[in-house]
């Protein structure tokens, strides 16, 4: 990993250097950018489906889960991240949440997902893979905790720029392809949205 990436103005800068994220950079990302918007505008951006079970990796505060929370009212909403103080924060901001009750956070990596076989409808992935230590093994394990028909949603801050084939080719491996491709802006804020599911 070579940093943390947001778009500032009409920049995509590297806004600090990290080689690994520790409690230290999970208390500076959540003061920083917990509230991320584009959480929002992804979660927006999706029909959820009431009863779904979503899986969010690499969590963060659990922001996404706190959007996709008033829709997802008969389903589970499940956040993972590996960094001991990045789940205390995810858990304190969702037992603040009025609809945080919900949300349970457990703590892991993508490479290893504390989740069963088969069970997600769909799984979040926001500003999240390139993060991974082990993308193949990652994407490997969104296809293991998925059920046959769900949805792997990607969302990239300011996209990947020059590398959407290698994006691509990271996929590929778990048997992912790409079914839809949006833009999502606000203001300062752009986004890309890939929703992936296993080719057929
Ligand atoms: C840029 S933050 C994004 C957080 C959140 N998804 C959001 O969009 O606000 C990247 C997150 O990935 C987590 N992370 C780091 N290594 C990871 C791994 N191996 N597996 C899963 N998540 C990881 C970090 O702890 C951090 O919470």
């Amino acid at each position: 990993m070579d940093g943390v990436c947001r778009r500032v103005g009409s920049t995509f800068a590297i806004l600090r250097p990290m080689t690994e994220w520790t409690d230290e950079t999970a208390e500076w990302y959540a003061s920083k950018y917990g509230e991320y918007p584009t959480n929002r505008l992804a979660i927006a951006a999706l029909a959820l489906d009431p009863e779904a079970i979503i899986v969010d990796i690499g969590c963060g505060t659990g922001a996404a889960l706190r959007q996709a929370a008033p829709q997802v009212t008969q389903g589970r909403l499940i956040g993972i991240d590996p960094i001991d103080r990045m789940v205390e924060i995810a858990r304190e901001r969702c037992r603040a949440h009025p609809h945080g009750a919900r949300i349970e956070i457990r703590q892991g990596p993508a490479e290893a997902l504390p989740v069963e076989d088969g069970v997600a409808d769909l799984v979040l992935a926001f500003d999240s893979y390139d993060h991974w230590n082990d993308t193949a093994a990652g994407f490997a394990e969104v296809r293991r905790i998925l059920r046959p028909q769900g949805r792997l949603v990607v969302v990239k801050d300011g996209g990947i720029p020059g590398d959407r084939a290698g994006f691509i080719a990271a996929l590929a491996p778990a048997g992912f392809e790409i079914r839809e491709e949006r833009q999502l802006s606000e203001d300062d804020v752009s986004c890309m949205m890939w929703v992936c599911e296993v080719a057929r």
